[in-house]
């Protein structure tokens, strides 16, 4: 649980480094009028191909998924836990939440899988975007 909560948050920072820094916070600074360097802009102004390009490096495609996992196992662990929380669980309907959680998270961990998968291998709309691989 403590390995998994660490890789989860740890996994966070760097999305909040790899996009928000990247995209919108020079987006808010450049709307106050302050420099933003030119290559930083293009991001904001291409931001799916600033997402594949960096899926394009496989340390990074390798990390997202590593995190990924980590939020399978919160957010299915999360699912039952807080229905339990609210007070609608109970012997029969245990088992039942818990399978409904696994469908609903597995289904919502694989659309942002998707994404990286489109993006190391440069498939779909994603993949057409994709520079020749601004890698690492
Ligand atoms: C492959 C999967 C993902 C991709 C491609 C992706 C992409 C992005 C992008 C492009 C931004 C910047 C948005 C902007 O400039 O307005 C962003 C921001 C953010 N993402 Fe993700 N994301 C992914 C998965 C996740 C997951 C799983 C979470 C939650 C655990 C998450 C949480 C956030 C947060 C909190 C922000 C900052 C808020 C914001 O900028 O609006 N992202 N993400």
């Amino acid at each position: 649980m403590l390995v998994l909560g660490i890789i989860v948050v740890l996994g966070l920072g760097l999305h909040l480094f790899n996009f928000w820094a990247n995209m919108q916070l020079p987006e808010v600074l450049h709307k106050l009028g302050m420099h933003v360097e030119e290559a930083v802009m293009a991001n904001v102004a291409n931001g799916s191909g600033y997402i594949a390009s960096t899926f394009s490096c496989p340390v990074y495609a390798v990390l997202y998924t590593v995190w990924l996992a980590a939020l399978w196992f919160h957010l299915t662990h999360g699912f039952w836990s807080a229905i339990q929380t609210l007070g609608i669980n109970n012997n029969v309907w245990f088992c039942r939440w818990k399978a409904i959680g696994n469908v609903v998270v597995t289904l919502i961990i694989l659309g942002f899988f998707a994404v990286v998968v489109a993006g190391y291998f440069g498939l779909g709309a994603i993949g057409k975007i994709a520079c020749a691989g601004a890698c690492c």
